[in-house]
């Protein structure tokens, strides 16, 4: 079968709603019809500035974080980038590739390092998305499932791929992105105009996974909706309860269409009320599965590290078939 590969960063204690939808759903599905791994990008967390103990337990949390979410570890290695150093040396290789002007024009580095200041935004920031072609086409991925906010990235990568391969002859497979649209952009719950993200403005527009329910329930329940009392589904000039509509649809399976009927003459409360309750029916058993996960370290940790091993014996024929190509002289 075809691969699917993808990561998630550990830079944070919990993955959020968008990381969970956008992502982890898919990779969970896609594991019945392809060969699949899905790791920790834990080089790419050290872009930004993070306490050693804080990375070593969340790449933990997040290895956890995938099983609980239903990331078969049998059928998918779920490795640490780390562990497999033909990641970073790859991206040496597609860095000697890739123009400054393309690197510069990716529109998360012109965001990220905007946001810390230029003179303060560091050189791994910048070649990120080189370390990240390098994590897809190691594995010869043909689908990667990702959220909207990776799509530029993506892009990259199969540049970079069809590049390489026209200069130095068809080594790699050149990968699609595997985006869906009710989940490709979770918004966040206080400014819906804006996705989910780690570096939102509020805490209260983001569902952290790993909260205390109480608390997620509370931020679903003060979501920010509009000063009309209409429940119907317009992005543009009702971004709020649109969001909100696609989560419950999301989550009960019902149409945006049926539920608008279903919630006539309703009160926004009613609504924010029903997605809380169908969003905890999940993000609740999948807390507790997680936390139960993180009290066998020692389990975590052979899990990456057998994951690790299957992993190394993909990207490392890759490696080879490249070093080759481009006329490196062979080590042995
Ligand atoms: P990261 O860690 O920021 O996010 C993990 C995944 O969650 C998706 N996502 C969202 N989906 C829907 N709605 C949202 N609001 C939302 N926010 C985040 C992201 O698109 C992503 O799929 N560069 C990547 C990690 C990475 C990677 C890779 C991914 C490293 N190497 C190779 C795929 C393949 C990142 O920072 O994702």
């Amino acid at each position: 079968p075809a691969r699917v590969l993808s990561l998630t960063q550990p830079t944070a204690d919990s993955l959020h709603l968008g990381n969970y939808l956008g992502a982890l759903r898919q990779w969970v599905a896609l594991q019945d019809d392809y060969e699949t791994f899905y790791g920790v990008a834990d080089l790419h967390a050290l872009t930004v500035e993070v306490e050693p103990q804080q990375l070593t337990e969340r790449t933990l949390r997040s290895a956890a974080q995938f099983v609980a979410a239903g990331v078969d570890p049998v059928r998918s290695p779920v490795f640490a980038q780390s562990h497999v150093g033909e990641h970073a040396q790859l991206a040496w290789v597609l860095s000697c590739l890739t123009g400054f002007g393309q690197a510069s024009r990716m529109t998360q580095f012109k965001d990220k390092s905007a946001r810390v200041g230029a003179d303060k935004a560091n050189v791994g920031l910048f070649t990120y998305p080189i370390l990240m072609a390098a994590d897809i086409l190691l594995y010869q991925a043909e689908r990667v499932p990702v959220g909207e906010d990776q799509r530029q990235h993506l892009e990259l990568t199969r540049d970079l791929a069809q590049r390489f391969n026209h200069r130095f002859g068809e080594v790699f497979t050149v990968p699609e992105p595997h985006i869906v649209s009710s989940v490709g952009k979770i918004m966040d719950l206080q400014d819906p105009t804006s996705k989910m993200s780690k570096t939102s403005s509020s805490p209260n527009g983001i569902i952290e996974l790993l909260d205390e329910p109480k608390a997620n329930i509370k931020k679903f329940r003060s979501a920010v909706t509009d000063s009309d009392t209409v429940i119907a589904y317009d992005e543009e000039n009702k971004p709020g309860v649109s969001n909100l509509l696609n989560l419950l649809s999301v989550f009960t399976g019902r149409s945006v269409e049926q539920l608008v009927t279903d919630f006539e003459g309703k009160m926004y409360g009613h609504l924010k009320v029903a997605v809380a309750d169908a969003a905890m029916e999940v993000i609740a058993p999948f807390r507790q599965r997680t936390l139960e996960l993180m009290e066998e370290r020692t389990e975590l940790e052979a899990l990456l590290l057998a994951g690790a091993e299957r992993a190394r014996a993909v990207a490392a024929k890759t490696l080879a078939d490249v070093y080759d190509a481009v006329g490196l002289v062979r080590p042995a």
